[in-house]
């Protein structure tokens, strides 16, 4: 298994447009693999394949407290969606930023296992919120986008500043 390198806001490749997975082989698998040895390592709660470059329908994700229930979602489509919720969301390509995003509160999903099957979802709570923030990132959306302008600009200066922060100290140390 493989640590991918994942995509920070606001690398433009973050936008593109996942296409639809139509080849269910050994390599679909070791990619779903990867991703979710990354994000366990990040640590994260979800991980679509958008974010380490890879523009296809794809995402996994873990939302369990005990980090031992792997799902991996192919080609997703909502059915139905049922109300309201807000939670405080955050997102390994926007690291250290949070921020109140309203979703549906419950979802109906048709999609896909890894290796073809169709599978049908329920999901409420946070895994709810989550496969939305996936889905989204799969259309080359990014939870910062539900921001105001100002907000997100203020975001993107505070990651340059992070990441400026994190380059001399790894100069001061080398
Ligand atoms: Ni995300």
């Amino acid at each position: 298994m493989s640590i991918l390198t994942i995509l920070e806001f606001p690398d433009p490749r973050l936008r593109t447009k996942a296409q639809p997975v139509t080849t269910f082989d050994a390599a679909l698998k070791k990619l779903s693999d990867d991703m979710l040895t990354t994000m366990y390592e990040a640590p994260g709660i979800g991980l679509a394949a958008s974010q380490v470059d890879r523009h296809i329908q794809l995402l996994v994700l873990d939302v369990s407290e005990e980090k031992n229930a792997p799902m991996t979602i192919v080609n997703p489509r909502i059915l139905e969606r049922e109300g309201t919720q807000t939670c405080q969301e955050g997102c390994l390509s926007v690291p250290g930023i949070f921020a109140d995003v309203d979703r549906s509160d419950r979802i109906r999903l048709a999609a896909q296992d890894v290796a073809g099957n169709p599978i049908e979802l329920e999901a409420d709570g946070l895994l709810a919120v989550c496969i939305q923030h996936e889905m989204d990132h799969l259309i080359g959306k990014l939870f910062v986008d539900y921001l105001s302008p100002l907000k997100r600009d203020m975001v993107r200066k505070k990651l340059e500043k992070q990441r400026r922060h994190a380059e001399s100290s790894a100069t001061a140390s080398a």
